[in-house]
């Protein structure tokens, strides 16, 4: 069996799909079958990521099956502690259901205005209740087109991952979903992604050094779905998926079943 130096993730990110009820039959159906995959290969985690008004049902139903590494994360959260911010939810408060928190998704960078530095402040606040944060960077359609995807994702790693304590540089995901290919159909090459992500790891090897470097997992993310996630997984600075619209349907099961055969190969 080939171990990896470092363990996948296959995390689903529901978007404003399913509120509790349709999140728990959902789940009831998904996690038993995730579960009989997740005893078969050890180093994947797969991540489920409802609306935050569904995680309780979610976390209901994961902990009726205690199978392994089938964790839960929340879309979003906010910096500040606790206080007078109407509508949003904190570090601690998702500490109490999740492992895992997507944070500055381009959805939440184009609708609801989070800039870098937003992000940033959200990752830190993440880290320092040790929670994951899977952090989204990638291109607008423009930028890819006109070559600059190399210069905007530097200036993304340079400003959403800055500041980071020593200790939790290894503890931190990025997720590399290029703008164009979310929700599109119209995925990147694993080949075009494989070099993004490169680039991705020397960067943030030059902010915090080589060991910090190899251990940070880079996902690819937008229009995932069983028929190409082999090609991705396959590449080797690619550590899994940020599955969107494939998530919420029977296909995650598969993405999973696709992404353990590659690694046992
Ligand atoms: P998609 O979304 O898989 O539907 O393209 C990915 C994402 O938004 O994380």
């Amino acid at each position: 069996m080939n171990i990896p130096s470092r363990a996948a993730i296959i995390a689903g990110n529901w978007k404003m799909y399913c509120g509790p009820m349709q999140a728990s039959s959902f789940a009831q159906e998904v996690v038993p079958e995730l579960g009989l995959l997740m005893h078969q290969y050890p180093h994947l985690l797969s991540i489920l990521c409802p609306p935050a008004i569904s995680l309780t049902a979610v976390r209901e139903v994961i902990d009726t099956h205690l199978f392994p590494r089938i964790e839960l994360g929340a879309q979003n959260m906010y910096f500040e502690e606790k206080g007078a911010f109407t509508g949003e939810i904190s570090a601690t408060m998702v500490r109490e259901l999740c492992t895992t928190v997507i944070l500055g998704h381009s959805e939440r960078r184009t609708y609801f205005g989070e800039t870098d530095e937003m992000v940033n402040k959200k990752a830190l606040a993440a880290l320092n209740h040790r929670l994951r944060p899977i952090i989204c960077i990638g291109e607008h359609l423009q930028e890819y087109e006109a070559g600059k995807t190399g210069e905007v994702i530097r200036f993304q790693v340079q400003h959403s991952l800055a500041n980071f304590p020593a200790q939790y540089t290894s503890q931190v995901v990025i997720a590399y979903e290029p703008i164009w290919a979310i929700g599109t159909g119209k995925a990147a090459t694993a080949e075009g992604a494989g070099n993004v992500t490169q680039l991705i790891r020397q960067l943030y090897g030059e902010m915090y050094g080589g060991d910090a470097a190899s251990a940070l997992r880079i996902l690819y993310g937008g229009s995932v779905t069983s028929a190409n996630i082999s090609e991705f997984v396959a590449h080797p600075d690619i550590d899994g998926a940020l599955v969107g619209g494939a998530s919420i349907k029977s296909d995650f099961v598969e993405i999973v079943r696709k992404t353990i055969e590659v690694m046992q190969q």
